[in-house]
């Protein structure tokens, strides 16, 4: 699989086919030439009616039980500064579904509005993450995430696995630091901790990650499990300066 591609609308009747057959071979699709001529939620919600499953994304502000709805609001709102969906902060890589039991599943958002500066998402993908671990000597580490189960938990949803799994496919990966499940063992928690120094130190701060900022009525499509995604921190002088819709659905492969 490739890591990512970009999917140029022109305006195709068949454009939600062309973005699943291209996450047949890519991790991400970047989809660009939205161009406002329709609203943009009708849009993409039309567009992604061509994946086989949709999932409801929606989570209560409040107390982060699901709500049913298909969308999810990832907009700065100075109300709730301590949670990321909310939050000007950067966001650590993670991926999206630690904590849901699910498989195969695919994260796309579409942008409404973007900051003046920062507020890229980031990416990294699995095969680079593996490579950073051996090449800074972290094999103890690297095994701990293959071998150790780790619980991520959210209200009433949780998973356990060991972080860096596989499939016939390749690499999967499940890990959301701020989602760690309080029952973790010692060995668990002392794991996900130097891990997640390592995603810090090493990775974010060197700039190792790809960023992909969006321009309004884009959107980007991506394989959850097989990569690793985050959000540099932001800068915006309006509370919808930075105004992103998010959905899942599952890829049926
Ligand atoms: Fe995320």
């Amino acid at each position: 699989m490739n890591f990512l591609s970009k999917v140029e609308y022109k305006g195709e009747d068949n454009i939600g086919e062309k973005v699943v057959e291209a996450l047949y071979s890519n991790k991400i699709v970047h989809f660009t030439g939205f161009d406002f001529h329709c609203d943009i939620l009708e849009f993409y919600t039309k567009l992604s009616d061509n994946f086989p499953t949709i999932l409801n994304a929606g989570e209560n502000i409040e107390d982060g039980n699901a709500t049913g709805s298909r969308w999810i609001s990832i907009q700065y709102d100075p109300n709730y500064p301590m949670k990321y969906r909310t939050s000007k902060t950067r966001h650590p890589l993670h991926t999206d579904n630690s904590y849901v039991p699910i498989a195969n599943n695919i994260t796309f958002f579409f942008c409404k509005a973007f900051p003046p500066y920062g507020g890229a998402t980031i990416f990294l993908d699995s095969a680079t993450l593996i490579e950073l671990l051996e090449m800074d000597n972290k094999q103890a580490l690297l095994d701990g995430l293959k071998t150790i189960p780790v619980c991520f938990s959210k209200t009433d949803r949780n998973k356990t696995m060991p972080i860096i799994t596989e499939d016939t496919k390749g690499l999967i990966l499940n890990y959301n630091y701020a989602c760690l499940d309080k029952s973790n063992t010692k060995e668990a928690v002392d794991l996900v901790e130097e891990f997640q120094d390592f995603l810090d130190n090493r990775v974010v701060m060197g700039g190792i990650a790809t960023p992909m900022p969006l321009a309004p009525g884009e959107a980007v499509f991506f394989h959850d499990e097989r990569l690793l995604h985050g959000r540099n921190a932001f800068f915006t002088p309006t509370p919808a300066g930075r105004d992103f819709l998010k959905g899942v659905a599952l890829f049926d492969q």
